[in-house]
């Protein structure tokens, strides 16, 4: 749905972020589907690993990344009619830092008539089709993301029958955002994503 507005969140709350344990809880509690829930967390650890080894986050920073990418789906599940005002009107009542709302709000520009402008708003738009597709690309594979390449990621993206509901012209457009290589996006993500995907498959 479009938001219909272009401000989120109250300056005053700047660095006001949720504990990983409130943000957890309010993930279990909204996000029933497990396959979503995945989905998220590989989200928020792409982001948490870009703002730590691009940007040298601290630890603050690198949560605050996390948490949006952890949070941007999270009302997809139980409201999809009310993706993703819900989850913002929720995060707004709970005083969080508005980049964080703003970086969900604007996570996908089509759908919300939000423009991603910071670093953690383009770099979630950036992850988040793609890592769903990397995701599903995974899935087919018989060593799932063992031996994963860029060449063969970017040979299913041509494939336009293969996991059609990830728009290739938001990726595309994701990338001229965010200014980077399709091929060093991928090549980042692939090491990480499998990292993060085992750690929750093990659980
Ligand atoms: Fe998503």
């Amino acid at each position: 749905m479009l938001l219909n507005r272009q401000s989120f969140g109250d300056p005053v709350n700047a660095g006001n972020l949720l504990s990983r344990e409130e943000a957890e809880t309010l993930l279990q509690s909204w996000v029933p589907n497990p396959r979503l829930q995945l989905h998220m967390r590989q989200v928020g650890y792409l982001l948490r690993a870009w703002a730590k080894e691009k940007l040298a986050a601290d630890e603050t920073l690198q949560w605050k990344w996390e948490m949006a990418g952890l949070l941007h789906d999270a009302d997809w599940d139980q409201w999809p009619d009310l993706h993703c005002s819900k989850i913002i009107e929720e995060l707004e009542n709970r005083r969080i830092d508005p980049e964080v709302i703003r970086a969900i709000a604007s996570h996908g520009p089509a759908h919300f008539g939000v423009e991603p402008v910071t670093d953690l708003d383009k770099m979630l738009y950036a992850f988040d089709e793609l890592s769903g597709f990397l995701h599903a690309y995974s899935l087919m594979r018989p060593g799932g993301y063992a031996g994963m390449d860029i060449k063969g990621v970017k040979k299913r993206l041509k494939d336009k029958t293969f996991a059609a509901g990830v728009s290739r012209e938001d990726v595309t457009d994701a990338c001229n955002r965010a200014g980077l290589e399709l091929d060093n996006l991928i090549q980042f993500m692939i090491p990480h994503q499998e990292y993060i995907t085992q750690q929750w498959q093990q659980q």
